[in-house]
């Protein structure tokens, strides 16, 4: 097992002040330029995938979309978007959270997760961890079971994970870089 933390971090971009002023933003376009980085982490989010027993991988849109894709059709599972309210043209389940100004609202295709389902939740970036919240409510809710959440990177000083662990309910979130 090799140590993909460095190359991972090396393909990182800081770009400070966006979107807004005192705002250090996490760019991950360059590592999704470089194929060797980003096979590195679709393998390593496969290989979570499979161990925690996933049959299908949920991305969150926009950039959970990029991430997850891959991610299932290495692992051999089914792909579930979760997009943003209003994308989904069929009878969908959504559920809103707090943003820090305001409120946002996610859906799911209902038909596309069944009970017999163990999902893993992909995305980007766990920030105050108020999308990935909604995503596991939207899963149980469409009564499928929570496997694990997944993501490139956490910002430990916003604390997500702890926000997270009544929604995951003992399910394992991974973590590959904690920034
Ligand atoms: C970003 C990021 C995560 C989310 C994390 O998505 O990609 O999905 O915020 O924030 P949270 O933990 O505080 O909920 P965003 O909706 O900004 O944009 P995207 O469509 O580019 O993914
Ligand atoms: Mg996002």
């Amino acid at each position: 097992l090799t140590d993909i933390t460095g190359l991972l971090l090396s393909r990182i971009r800081d770009v400070p002040d966006h979107p807004e002023p005192g705002v250090v933003f996490k760019d991950i376009t360059p590592l999704l330029a470089d194929p060797v980085a980003f096979a590195a982490l679709t393998d390593a989010l496969a290989e979570f995938a499979e161990g925690v027993g996933a049959t299908k991988v949920v991305g969150l849109e926009a950039r959970g979309f990029i991430l997850g894709a891959p991610v299932a059709l290495r692992a051999g599972l089914g792909f579930v978007p979760v997009r943003k309210a209003g994308k989904l043209p069929g009878a969908t389940l959504g559920q809103a959270y707090d943003l820090e100004y305001g409120s946002a609202e996610i859906e799911v295709h209902a038909e596309d997760l069944t009970p017999g389902d163990r999902v893993l939740v992909v995305d980007d970036v766990l920030a105050t961890g108020g999308t990935a919240e909604a995503s596991l409510r939207l899963i149980r809710r469409a009564g499928a079971q929570v496997a694990g959440l997944a993501v490139l990177m956490e910002l430990g000083f916003l604390g997500g994970r702890a926000k997270l662990e009544p929604a995951l309910a003992g399910a394992p979130l991974r973590s590959l870089l904690t920034v």
